[in-house]
């Protein structure tokens, strides 16, 4: 008996290889889950710090985070703190000289005041219901303070009382900032433009305040398209593109996988800021994102020299942008999509 196969029917098979083919790819890539879950142990763990300065620093700001916070509460609990400050001491005391003198003077500075301010307010709120709990924490306290970092970064301040910027000027600048794909690539950046944007952009939040952020900056046009090359949305404004930002976050910084998701959410807030911050110097960006193939991953890392536990949060495009150059219009949906009033 003779089978024919119709032009139809031979479409089929090929749409349907197609999709099959488009699912095992899919699959494939579901190792990448692995691969997080392997990342994850390996470095979002603060069982041992070592000499990493970034586990170190990440540590010791999280543990004066909490003493930091607790005197600003509402009513600051009697007893709060002592477990934070037996952690900080207990890590303090392990480092040698050396290791001390890398971390970071901020971190130093903060953690000094810190602990002199929440003397003050033990011995201040302590009674005999409390009194050994104060004698504990004047004991672990003593000796810690350091000279050089007397009276600097007092903890905690009064909150600036009033925004400096009117509403409708603010909504004026955020309304002003586009995704730019067409720089005027004769125009260079200053490096020190940069910094100043960095400089407001050190204020996001994160997570404890462990700030776990940083940004690798490159205006060799041979690199700039090399990394490009590992990115898979600046097809068309490449060539534009003068200085290129990647924006990373240290995995180290983050103690479990509770904390897994950690790095996208403190990046993600330090890139918008980071943004802000260019586009206030006058300075227009598109974000590039990173969603990249576990080989670009790996690609990009070792092009830059990238350490393993850095996670890339995303790459940003930088430049000058000529008047009249045109950006996509990019309309947000109804402003009554996005709150969702639990109370109604
Ligand atoms: C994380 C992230 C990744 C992005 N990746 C790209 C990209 O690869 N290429 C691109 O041309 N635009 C990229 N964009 C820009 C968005 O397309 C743009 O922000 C959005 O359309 C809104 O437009 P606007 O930035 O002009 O307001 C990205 C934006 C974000 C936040």
């Amino acid at each position: 008996m003779e089978v024919r196969i119709g032009e139809s029917n031979l479409k089929n098979i090929f749409f349907l290889a197609r999709h099959a083919i488009r699912h095992l790819r899919n699959a494939y890539m579901h190792r990448y889950y692995l691969f997080d879950l392997f990342d994850s142990l390996k470095y979002m763990n603060w069982l041992n710090l070592g000499d990493d300065l970034i586990k170190i620093e990440s540590v010791l700001l999280f543990q004066n985070h909490k003493i930091e916070k607790g005197m600003c509460l509402p009513e600051p609990k009697k007893r709060f703190g002592l477990d934070a400050l037996r952690k900080i001491v207990k890590v303090l005391d392990g480092l040698d000289e050396s290791t001390i003198a890398r971390i970071d003077v901020n971190v130093m500075s903060s953690i000094n005041n810190t602990l002199a301010s929440y003397k003050t307010h033990i011995n201040k709120n302590a009674d005999e219901k409390n009194c050994i709990y104060a004698t504990e924490v004047n004991r672990l306290i003593e000796n810690r303070f350091r000279d050089e970092f007397a009276g600097q970064s007092d903890t905690p301040v009064q909150l600036m009382p009033k925004t400096v910027l009117e509403f409708e000027e603010y909504l004026n600048f955020v309304r002003s900032r586009k995704s730019v794909r067409n720089f005027n690539s004769s125009r260079k950046i200053e490096i020190a433009e940069i910094e100043k944007a960095i400089e407001a952009a050190l204020e996001t939040p994160s997570a404890c305040n462990r700030q776990p952020w940083q940004v690798y900056v490159t205006q060799d046009m041979e690199l700039v398209y090399k990394c490009l090359s590992f990115q898979n949305g600046n097809r068309g404004f490449e060539k534009t593109i003068g200085t290129l930002l990647t924006v990373v976050v240290d995995k180290k910084s983050y103690f479990d996988p509770t904390e897994r998701h950690q790095p996208y959410v403190d990046g993600g807030l330090f890139s918008m800021s980071l943004i802000y911050g260019l586009h206030a110097r006058g300075i227009q960006t598109c974000c590039l994102n990173w969603c990249a193939t576990r080989e670009k991953d790996v690609g990009l890392h070792g092009l830059i020299k990238l350490e393993k536990s850095k996670e890339i949060i995303m790459l940003i495009a930088c430049g000058y942008a000529d008047g009249g150059v045109l950006v996509p219009r990019s309309q947000r949906k109804s402003s009554n999509v996005f709150l969702k009033n639990l109370d109604l």
